[in-house]
């Protein structure tokens, strides 16, 4: 296990925070050094795994896509090396959203807090969304999956990343199985594989699609 999960790292000291401004206080402090801890040797694999799995429910590469809790842009990049040309992403952190911008692969970004909706966006506005990483102790809360549904065209896909140790927790799983019971979402797939290799964690790449019954 290397050392970024080691005491006293970021890695480590993510899950720590208890409040929207501890978490926004946490990314500000991260975001200068969040991509060199997390790629490279580090080899954080969500972004890519997610943008893969997206590409195979997502053929248009003109659709609209929004990368919830976008950070810098590691999912971003991710899209558009897959071929994605119109990515949009949001996130609670002025300066990860900075570094994202840095990255020139998103139409548009902009600040939200997904506990507190509405985002600035409108129904339908989008084709696919993706959220890696963002579902997690003490950060985006499952519920905030009803806004990003909102987003969301009718037979959209959603794609989401997360680790094991947060999936197991089942609050995630429980919203995904009630939105499904509800006729809101189809499930499509979900598999277990790398979150950062380098640190043994292992995640879930998860892949839902609205229905046409997605309002309410
Ligand atoms: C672990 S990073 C993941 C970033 C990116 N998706 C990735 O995979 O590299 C978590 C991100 O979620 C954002 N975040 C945390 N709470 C949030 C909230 N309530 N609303 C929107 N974004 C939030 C943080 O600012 C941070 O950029």
């Amino acid at each position: 296990m290397s050392y970024i999960a080691e005491e006293g790292t970021f890695l480590k000291r993510a899950h720590d925070t208890r409040n929207t401004a501890e978490t926004r206080a946490f990314y500000t402090d991260w975001a200068e050094t969040y991509d060199s801890d997390l790629t490279g040797e580090h080899d954080y694999v969500q972004p890519r795994r997610c943008a893969d799995m997206l590409s195979r429910y997502l053929a248009d590469r003109r659709a609209g896509i929004l990368d919830i809790g976008c950070g810098t842009g590691l999912c971003g990049a991710a899209l558009a090396e897959a071929g994605y040309g119109a990515i949009d992403g949001c996130d609670l952190t002025p300066g990860m959203l900075a570094k994202a911008r840095e990255t020139g692969v998103y139409r548009r970004l902009f600040e939200a807090d997904l506990n507190v909706p509405p985002l600035d966006a409108a129904d339908g506005a989008y084709d696919a969304a993706v959220a890696v990483g963002v579902f997690s102790f003490s950060l985006i809360h499952p519920d905030a999956i009803d806004e990003i549904l909102r987003l969301l065209a009718p037979g959209a896909p959603l794609v989401i990343g997360v680790n094991a140790k947060f999936y197991a927790e089942g609050t995630l799983a429980r919203k995904l199985d009630a939105l499904k019971d509800a006729g809101r979402i189809e499930r499509l797939t979900e598999e277990h594989g790398d979150h950062i290799s380098s640190a043994g964690m292992t995640g879930w790449a998860i892949a839902v699609r609205t229905t046409s019954a997605v309002s309410g």
